[in-house]
C-alpha cells in the first residue's frame, strides 16, 4: 500500500514536472517571438525621394573614406555586414551587397541613414545630406 503510493506520489511530480516544462516552452517561444524583428521599411514619400547625386561617380572616392571610417566598424569593409562591432549588435547589421538592400531606392537608403534604428544611430547630424546621398552611391559599387 505505501510503496503504490510511492509511485503514485512520483508521477504526480513527474507530471507536475512536465506541465510545467511544458509551460515554460510555450512562454519562452511566445516572448521569443514577440521580440521577432520587424522589418524596416521606409515610408513613402522617401521611397520615392530622388538622389540629387544620381550617377555621379567623383563623389565616391570621398564616400568610400567616409564609409571606410564611420559605416565599416559594423557593416564591415566590404559592406557584408561583418565588422569588428557586428558580432555585439542585434539586429546584426545589413549587408549592403545583399539583393534586399540593393532593391532598395536610393530614397529608402538615405532615409534609413538619415533616422537610424536600434543599434544603426541617426547620422542626420553627424553627415551633411550631400554626404548621405554620395554614401548611398558608394552603397551601389558594393553590390554583389
Ligand atoms: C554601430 C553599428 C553601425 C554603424 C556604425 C552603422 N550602421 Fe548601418 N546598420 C546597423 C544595423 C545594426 C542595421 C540594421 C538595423 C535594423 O534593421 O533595424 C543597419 C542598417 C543600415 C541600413 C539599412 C539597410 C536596410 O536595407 O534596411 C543602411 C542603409 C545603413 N545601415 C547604412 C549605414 C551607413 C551608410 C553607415 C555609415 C555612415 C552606417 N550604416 C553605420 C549598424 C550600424
Amino acid at each position: 500500500m505505501k510503496q503504490s503510493k510511492g509511485k503514485f506520489q512520483s508521477r504526480f511530480l513527474k507530471l507536475v514536472l512536465g506541465c510545467s516544462l511544458l509551460t515554460e516552452s510555450v512562454f519562452f517561444t511566445s516572448t521569443v517571438s514577440a521580440q521577432k524583428y520587424e522589418k524596416w521599411v521606409a515610408p513613402a514619400e522617401a521611397i520615392a525621394q530622388k538622389n540629387p547625386l544620381d550617377g555621379n561617380k567623383e563623389v565616391l572616392a570621398d564616400a568610400k573614406k567616409l564609409y571606410v571610417s564611420m559605416c565599416a566598424p559594423c557593416h564591415g569593409e566590404k559592406g557584408k555586414g561583418d565588422g569588428p562591432a557586428a558580432a555585439a549588435l542585434n539586429p546584426k547589421p545589413a549587408d549592403h551587397s545583399s539583393k534586399s538592400v540593393q532593391a532598395e531606392t536610393d530614397g529608402s537608403l538615405f532615409y534609413k541613414m538619415t533616422t537610424g534604428r536600434g543599434p544603426m544611430q541617426s547620422f542626420r547630424t553627424k553627415l551633411t545630406d550631400a554626404q548621405r546621398w554620395s554614401l548611398v552611391n558608394y552603397i551601389r559599387t558594393l553590390k554583389k
